[in-house]
């Protein structure tokens, strides 16, 4: 993000930010990802940036990729839905179409249904994905998904890099949006771990306070 907060331009075009990712951190970005089960998005982050979400700039394993999706509105042609890549899971509402879930299977996705309206229930969806074999996984973005992760307390560990940049736009994505937080005893108490600069980029590692967190209890599979 920048160091005003912004992880995207209003113009929503995330993709501007790519230039402040050098090798180094582009590096670092794809260690992380091969170190996890899952990297997780929402579908107005592929409809903005239309990532991989793939381990290119290191050696290893691609991440099973999953996509919060509720009427399966994904395009076709994104770059997730190249599944020789990688395996990629679009979780989606009870009244995604069929026509379109059916042509996201054609193309090789899996779809996991949820009993909801629009918001698809993260707690459900991590024991599916326990089931699956995701210990760790990685939300990637963007802040919409971040603060339904937050605000169900379901977040371990904090990454945030500050890109030497300022992007300022008052409808530009922040690290965490969503509804937020009225009262301090909502917020998400975090202890701080690693600090580091990496080409004047701020590198900071939280580990999120024990009494914040409420987390899953995890049925058997
Ligand atoms: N710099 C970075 O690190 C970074 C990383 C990622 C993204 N970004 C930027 O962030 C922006 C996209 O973020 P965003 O906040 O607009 O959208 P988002 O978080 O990517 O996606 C939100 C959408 O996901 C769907 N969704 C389904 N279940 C959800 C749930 N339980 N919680 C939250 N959302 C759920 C909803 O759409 P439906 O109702 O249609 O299903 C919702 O509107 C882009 O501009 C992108 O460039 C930046």
């Amino acid at each position: 993000m920048s160091v005003d907060g912004k992880t995207a331009p209003a113009s929503r075009q995330g993709r501007l930010f790519i230039p402040l990712m050098n090798e180094k951190l582009l590096k670092r970005l794809h260690k992380l990802r091969a170190e996890v089960d899952g990297v997780l998005v929402g579908v107005s982050t592929i409809l903005a940036d239309n990532p991989k979400l793939t381990v290119r700039a290191v050696q290893g394993k691609n991440p099973l990729r999953i996509v919060l999706d509720s009427m399966a509105a994904i395009p076709l042609e994104s770059e997730v839905l190249k599944v020789d890549d990688a395996p990629t899971i679009i979780a989606v509402c009870r009244n995604a179409p069929k026509e379109r879930t059916d042509m996201l299977v054609e193309k090789g996705a899996e779809i996991m249904r949820f009993d909801c309206e629009r918001y698809i229930p993260l707690g459900e969806l991590l024991e599916r994905l326990h089931c699956r074999g995701v210990r760790k996984l990685l939300v990637e973005g963007g802040s919409e998904v971040r603060w339904s992760f937050v605000r169900s307390r379901l977040v371990d560990e904090l990454f945030v890099w500050i890109t030497p940049s300022v992007w300022g736009g008052r409808d530009a994505p922040s690290l965490v949006g969503g509804e937020g937080c009225l009262e301090s005893s909502c917020s998400l108490k975090l202890q701080i771990g690693r600090v580091e600069v990496e080409d004047s980029t701020v590198i900071l590692e939280y580990k999120v306070a024990r009494d914040s967190g409420a987390g899953v209890t995890l049925a058997p599979c």
